[in-house]
């Protein structure tokens, strides 16, 4: 071998083992720093509070006290999420039989929907991951399941469970102690709130309502539920046993258990270093520390039962589907439950795990990427005209951050947030037969059930 070539060879090997050792003691300071930075934001001052129990371990999981997880419960409600046969109270006689919860909770587009809006009754078609569901064409509009403001993932949503929807509206407690003279006031559905349960918990009786599902003693029989429910429920009596309250509560507690405790980030809490990647690392510091995103998102899944303006768009603006008069309420956010004047715009605030699954952010679908998200953050400049300066969050303000920064931060919240496992919450198949999460015919090819 010709000794120049050696030499570059040689060169070059040394360039490389120079920057392996650099970046290796870079990844080490980084580590360092972020091990300060993470359990300094904690409560607890420890970094275990931002470990996200896995979905077994129910008894580390939050819940309802009045609706104290078991296996039972959890695996009943893991199918009737996704239950069509429960779609038997619809709108519109064609759209019998052919949505669920999952129509608008997609496992595969992380438990949102895999479009702009989501479609329940009157949608048809799933596409790989909901994104291809339309109108179905015997709808009219006004028959049709849709809402003016995007749906929330459900993933990790024990951590925000006690008071539920973008405005907190649900719940006897947390953010909603005090509110108890409006339930039922402003809106019929919150007099739910007397029956004394967590936010979860109260919505999902609501929400079966809204999207046209029921449960009855005769429909658990013919699907073969009723073994599940004697089984989750011994202390409901008679027909009680196989309701909607009993659905809820089975479905409560079927999504207090999807945590995404396998993502990089919740592998390096638990001492896996290497999980994530130093760039990774350097945008975990910059969320902990300098752009101040735990300020607002604060709990284990960086979520909170709080509610600011960014004074971001609204739904509605952007959809062709109008929910109606409902939306005009929703826009407001809180201030649309409590109507006070002070919670005009605000808005709860969401967690951040497995933002890739579906690329539609804040609550009108406004960003169509993380990057997005991350400039709006970044120069804090309100795009909703209607939202006036003096609502706006204090903390929203202009980070000045570098490009390097923001592509730091993305890498974070992207990949470090981001666990690969969540179809494992899906059912294989449903006691029932039935095709899930649609069963319109498109669905049906599309999804692979005929
Ligand atoms: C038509 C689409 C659609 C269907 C079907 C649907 N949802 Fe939703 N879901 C939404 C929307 C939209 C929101 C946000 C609404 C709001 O905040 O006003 C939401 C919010 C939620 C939340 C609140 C999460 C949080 O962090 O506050 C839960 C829980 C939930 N849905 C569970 C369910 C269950 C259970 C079912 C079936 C009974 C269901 N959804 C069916 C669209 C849908
Ligand atoms: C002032 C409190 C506050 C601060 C500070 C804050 N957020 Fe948020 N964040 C919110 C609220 C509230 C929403 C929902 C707003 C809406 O949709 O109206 C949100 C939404 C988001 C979303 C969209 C999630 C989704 O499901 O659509 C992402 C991503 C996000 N924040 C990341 C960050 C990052 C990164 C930072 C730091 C640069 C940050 N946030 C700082 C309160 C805050």
């Amino acid at each position: 071998m010709n000794k120049l070539y050696l030499l570059a060879i040689l060169s070059a090997t040394m360039t490389i083992m120079a920057a392996c050792v650099s970046d290796t003691i870079e990844g080490d300071r980084v580590d360092l720093d972020l091990m300060q930075a993470v359990s300094n934001s904690a409560p607890s001052n420890t970094l275990d509070y931002y470990v996200l129990p896995g979905h077994t371990d129910l008894a580390a999981l939050p819940q309802d006290p009045r609706n104290p997880l078991t296996k039972e419960k959890v695996e009943l409600g893991k199918f009737l999420f996704f239950e069509t046969g429960m779609g038997i109270v619809p709108e519109n006689e064609a759209g019998h039989g052919s949505y669920s919860c999952a129509s608008c909770h997609v496992p595969a587009a992380d438990f949102k929907p895999g479009r702009k809006q989501g479609i329940g009754e009157g949608g048809f078609g799933f596409g790989f991951r909901g994104e291809s569901r339309v109108k179905h064409s015997e709808y009219i509009e006004d028959e049709m399941d849709v809402q003016g403001i995007r749906p929330l993932s459900v993933l990790n949503v024990a951590f925000s469970a006690e008071n539920t929807l973008w405005n907190g509206s649900f719940g006897s407690g947390g953010a909603n102690v005090g509110t108890e003279d409006i339930w039922g006031v402003f809106d019929e559905a919150t007099d739910l709130n007397h029956l004394g349960y967590q936010g979860l918990e109260t919505q999902n009786i609501e929400g079966l309502k809204i999207h046209r599902l029921l449960m009855t003693p005769e429909l658990a029989n013919d699907m073969g539920y009723t073994s599940y429910f004697d089984k989750a429920f011994p202390e409901f009596e008679g027909e009680e046993r196989y309701s909607n309250i009993t659905t809820s509560l089975a479905i409560s507690a079927y999504l207090r258990t999807l945590t995404t405790s396998e993502a990089p980030f919740q592998k390096w809490l638990k001492g896996n270093m290497s999980a994530m990647s130093t760039q990774e690392k350097r945008g975990a510091l910059l969320f902990f520390g300098d752009a101040n995103c735990i300020s607002c998102h604060t709990s284990p899944a960086f979520s909170a039962v709080r509610f600011f303006a960014l004074g971001v768009n609204d739904l509605d603006h952007q959809v062709s589907f109008k929910e109606g008069p409902e939306t005009a309420k929703k826009n407001l956010g809180r201030g649309g439950f409590t109507g006070r004047e002070e919670d005009l715009y605000k808005f709860k605030v969401p967690h951040l795990y497995n933002l890739q699954g579906t690329q539609f952010y804040f609550h009108g679908s406004s960003k169509r990427s993380i990057e997005e998200v991350v400039e709006y953050f970044d120069k804090a400049v309100p795009e909703n005209p209607n939202v006036p300066q003096e609502a706006l969050a204090a903390d929203f303000r202009p980070l000045n951050l570098s490009d390097q920064e923001k592509a730091d931060l993305v890498a974070f919240l992207k990949f470090g947030l981001q666990d690969p496992t969540v179809m494992k919450y899906a059912p294989e198949a449903l006691p029932s037969g039935n095709c899930f999460p649609n069963a319109d015919w498109k669905s049906r090819r599309e999804i692979g059930c005929e």
